[in-house]
Order: structure tokens, then C-alpha cells, then sequence
């Protein structure tokens, strides 16, 4: 398990170990995503070590975002390991940027299986990917909760929502939560026609008004993505967050009127799955472990 934890890849590693196991395989799990597997940190997982974990949140291997393409001696140290601890198969639970790396890898001989997971939905290939469907519930569930408090004191409430350069998450817990914009990557904006419509709410008596803003999406007078750090992680993202922040104080200045932001943040990403993620994850963790039976890597 790779990248950013979410809800729903206990359920994968329950059914990988309980499939495996009937179909007699042995079943390692690897610490800490990669660098558990370049530092030799793999341990058996019995169906013990599974049992009932479908419906808890974050993984139980732990997860990091380490590159084995980026550390020192990576792939060499993941090679002898496979080798040293008799891996016939990786199954690979992760986003963009594990799955890409297992590519890698199995393009250097390791048989790799890839299991869809990252809230932000930006797969290729796949329309699912678990952990999505629980995190458009938790940021739906928050935007709901802030209309009354925004029509109570006639604030705009500018929701700042998690999902990278996707606007998969925004868009949809910003229609399941009633946000009367909605602010996505994938399309610049301009806060003055943003204020606009603020406005013309105004005039027909809408006194508040509920904003979800991806946290990579972009006003069209702003060059670079609004970020907490430029620094890069091993897969070269910088750390996104602040956008916000900056609308809050806009739309104050431009339309007079109260505005405050809230950033969901990692709550988004804590927590049990849904029912959805948890049988999604079932599913494709036995899957993960029939493709494996019949040798379809990569
Ligand atoms: O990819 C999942 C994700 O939650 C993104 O939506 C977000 O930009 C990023 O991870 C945050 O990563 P971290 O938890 O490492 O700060």
C-alpha cells in the first residue's frame, strides 16, 4: 500500500489474504509501501492478522510515499528482496504514482498487479478507485452542514476540498452537498464573475452562499497552483492548499459581505469506508488475486 492512505484498503488486503490463502498461496505484507520493500521490512499476514479489518480506515501495512526509483540503490534493493523473500507476485494498492512505479517494476521482471486507490478518482483505465466514493460522502456531509451556518449569519463559505489536480471529489460532494459553485483544476475561473453571482443571489433574496473549491483549481489571474510548500515529494507533487484562504479574503473585499473558509483536509481521508468502498475493495482484492492466478500481470 502506497500514497496517501484512504478508506477501503483494508478490505483489499482482508480478501487478497483470504483469496490467496484459499487458492493455497503464502501472503507477505510489505511495510510502509515501498520502502518497506527496499529496506526488507515484509512480514507474514495470516487470516488473523485480517480478520474484520474491511471496515476499518487507513491501511494496516502502513503507507509512505517513497519512490524505489528515487532512493538510493532503489530498484537493485527491491530486486534482491523479491528474490530474498521468494515474491512470485506484488499486488500494488495505489494511485497515480504506486501504480506507475509497480509499471516500472514490472517492466524489470517483478509480476505486478495494480488495485485502483486514491479519493481523488484521477485513475486511467478504471471509472473506480476506493476511497473516492467515502470521501464525496465525508466532504458532501461537510458542505450540507455549512448552509445553515451560512444562511444564519448571510456568509459566503468558501469549502476547500482535497483531490489534486482532479476536480472528481469537488464536483461531486459539492452537488451531493447543495454548493452553489463550484470550483474545479480542470477549469480557471474569475472571481469577479464569482462575485457576480454572489451578487445576483443577493438581489433575489439569497443572502448566503455555500462555494466548493478543489484545492488545485485555479483563478485565471494566478500563474502557479496555490500551494502550502513548493517543496516536491519523490513523485515530484508539491503540497497543494491556501486557495481558500485567498478566495475568503476576495470576496470579502469585492462584494463587503462576510466570508470565511474551511478546509476539510485530511478528515476527507480518516475514518471507515462506506458500504461502497468497503465491497468495492472486496472485489477487487479478490480479483487482484485471480489475476494473479492466471499470470495476468502488468
Ligand atoms: O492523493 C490523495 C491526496 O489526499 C490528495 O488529494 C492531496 O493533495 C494529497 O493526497 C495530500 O497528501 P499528504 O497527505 O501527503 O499531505
Amino acid at each position: 500500500t502506497g500514497g496517501g492512505d484512504c478508506p477501503g484498503i483494508n478490505s483489499v488486503i482482508q480478501a487478497v489474504v483470504t483469496r490467496a490463502i484459499q487458492y493455497g498461496y503464502e501472503v507477505l505484507g510489505i511495510q510502509g509501501g515501498y520502502s518497506g520493500l527496499i529496506d526488507g521490512d515484509i512480514r507474514p499476514l495470516s487470516l488473523e492478522n485480517v480478520e474484520g479489518v474491511y471496515a476499518v480506515g487507513g491501511t494496516i501495512l502502513g503507507t509512505s510515499r517513497t519512490n524505489p526509483f528515487k532512493a538510493e540503490g532503489g530498484p537493485k534493493k527491491v530486486l534482491d528482496n523479491i528474490k530474498k523473500f521468494g515474491i512470485d507476485a506484488l499486488i500494488a494498492i495505489g494511485g497515480d504514482d504506486t501504480l506507475s512505479a509497480a509499471q516500472k517494476l514490472n517492466e524489470l521482471g517483478v509480476p505486478a498487479v495494480g488495485v485502483p486507490k486514491t479519493i481523488d478518482n484521477d485513475l486511467s483505465a478504471t471509472d473506480y478507485s476506493i476511497g473516492f466514493q467515502t470521501a464525496v460522502d465525508i466532504a458532501a456531509d461537510a458542505i450540507s452542514r455549512l448552509h445553515t451556518t451560512a444562511k444564519s449569519h448571510q456568509r459566503i463559505i468558501i469549502v476547500e476540498v482535497m483531490g489534486r489536480y482532479a476536480g472528481w471529489l469537488t464536483l461531486m460532494a459539492g452537488l451531493a452537498g447543495g454548493a452553489h459553485m463550484i470550483l474545479i483544476p480542470e477549469q480557471t475561473f474569475d472571481i469577479e464573475s464569482i462575485c457576480n453571482v454572489i451578487k445576483e443571489r443577493e438581489v433575489k433574496g439569497k443572502t448566503y452562499t455555500i462555494i466548493a473549491v478543489a484545492e488545485g483549481a485555479k483563478p485565471k489571474h494566478i500563474e502557479d497552483l496555490v500551494t502550502v510548500s513548493k517543496e516536491k515529494d519523490e513523485f515530484g507533487h508539491v503540497r497543494l492548499g491556501g486557495i481558500a484562504e485567498i478566495l475568503e479574503k476576495e470576496i470579502a473585499k469585492r462584494t463587503g459581505k462576510e466570508a470565511r473558509s474551511v478546509v476539510l483536509g485530511h478528515l476527507q481521508r480518516g475514518g471507515s469506508p462506506n458500504s461502497f468502498d468497503r465491497i468495492l475493495g472486496l472485489r477487487l482484492g479478490l480479483f487482484a488475486v485471480d489475476l494473479v492466478k492466471q499470470r495476468k500481470f502488468g
